[in-house]
């Protein structure tokens, strides 16, 4: 493995100030939003630095080449955009960690025998249209164009309006053959999410599956009405259904061994203090590692929704809005990269991620570096730099074990 030269920590720097949430803490960093629009254009200077050749692909995907663009390809690289609040490892790790492995290679000489891309997944978190893993669903035919078109972000503004204005031409969204086509070998290293290396006393491991999970919009339906002119006992109040609901599903998931049952957003229609809400949508995020499990997880939470709005004269309604089932990665793969590394630990990912989704088309694997408190999705989300090295120099061991013409 090469000497930790430079450290990927000096491209988070770079990127320090991109972004950043005054309010919540962290970053917010979403599709097509300024502060997207300023990593991408980062990206692309820092890639062009290097030396490498940028295109944007038809589902708005960073492609940054190490030679012309062609098959077999050794492809790697993570996202940019982040969660709501969210830490400075999560995608970007990958990115920088990437593009630091990379030029090691183009400045040590190395005459790769294959192109090598560093790519940057859009809208990884799903933070702006409720789809996770957009634009790596995209590519691979996962997700219908017609339905990405019709998603909408928060202010009702649809995928078509925003990717259209970000110089998208909307009728070529859609599975992307010939970027599938390419791709030899996509391997992801992202910051890990929970504490498997701490507990291995390790600063890399290896993915060995991801659990499926998935999206669920509850909408509790009752009346609005006036908060001081209507009685207790007259209310039809989706908020009380709402919160019997939430305060619920930590004894629905118990009797699910493993699974992770998460309502991180709730939302009151219209959402005045003095009005009793008219509806409530619950945004419930499920997993576990079974997909059976996580569909019965769900129906029994879906059950008790109804339960709890029937006892407020109240309506739920549950809609799936994303799905991505459980990933095994390829053990051929992940064999051969370990023991280019020597050796490392394979860990279970509770965290979805794009080579999750790539896993079902082209050869796939991940590299995990660790994160002292396991804390992520949070401004707390951290990686120390000594890590951050180590996966720099693994990522580069891995990159030179699947390419010859060294010199
Ligand atoms: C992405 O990080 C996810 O697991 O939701
Ligand atoms: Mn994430
Ligand atoms: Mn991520």
């Amino acid at each position: 493995m090469a000497d930790s030269g430079a450290t990927s920590l000096a491209g988070l720097a770079e990127i320090a100030d991109i972004g950043r949430d005054r309010k919540r803490g962290g970053y917010s960093r979403h599709l097509f939003d300024d502060a997207d629009r300023e990593l991408r254009e980062w990206f692309v200077e820092r890639a062009t630095r290097i030396g490498l050749g940028v295109e944007r692909d038809r589902n708005g995907n960073l492609w940054a080449w190490w030679g012309a663009p062609g098959p077999n390809a050794l492809v790697t690289g993570s996202h940019l955009d982040s969660v709501p609040g969210g830490g400075a490892f999560d995608g970007p790790l990958g990115v920088v960690s990437a593009l630091d492995a990379v030029e090691r290679l183009v400045r040590g000489g190395v005459r790769p025998d294959r192109p090598v891309a560093v790519v940057v997944f859009a809208e990884e978190e799903g933070s702006r249209f409720g789809f996770a893993c957009l634009g790596s669903k995209l590519v691979a035919g996962q997700l219908s164009p017609e339905r990405a078109r019709g998603l909408t972000d928060a202010s009702g503004r649809t995928l078509a309006e925003v990717a259209a204005g970000a110089g998208l031409d909307l009728a070529h969204l859609g599975r992307d053959d010939e970027a599938l086509g390419r791709i030899g070998l996509f391997v992801e290293l992202h910051v890990e999410q929970g504490r498997g290396l701490i507990h291995r006393d390790a600063p890399v491991g290896l993915a060995a599956s991801i659990l499926g999970h998935g999206r669920w919009r509850l909408t509790f339906h009752g009346q609005g009405n006036h908060a001081g002119a209507t009685l207790m006992s007259d209310r039809r109040d989706p908020m009380v259904a709402a919160s019997a609901l939430v305060a619920g599903i930590p004894g629905v998931a118990a009797a699910y061994p493993g699974s992770r049952a998460t309502v991180g957003r709730v939302t009151a229609t219209p959402g005045g203090v003095n009005v009793i809400a008219s509806s409530v949508d619950v945004m419930l995020d499920a997993r576990a590692e079974c997909d059976d499990t996580t569909r019965a997880l769900v129906a029994a939470i879906g059950e008790l929704a109804e339960q709890c709005a029937a006892d407020q004269g109240c309506t739920a309604e549950l809609v799936e809005e994303s799905w991505t089932g459980g990933v095994r990665f390829d053990t051929g793969v992940s064999t051969a990269l370990s023991g280019a590394l020597g050796g490392v630990p394979a860990l279970a990912s509770g965290a979805g991620h794009d080579a999750g989704v790539l896993a079902a088309s082209v050869p796939t694997a991940m590299l995990f570096v660790r994160n002292p408190t396991g804390i992520s999705h949070a401004p707390e989300e951290f990686a120390e730099a000594a890590d951050c090295a180590a996966g720099v120099d693994a990522l580069e061991a891995v990159l030179r074990s699947q390419l010859g013409g060294e010199r």
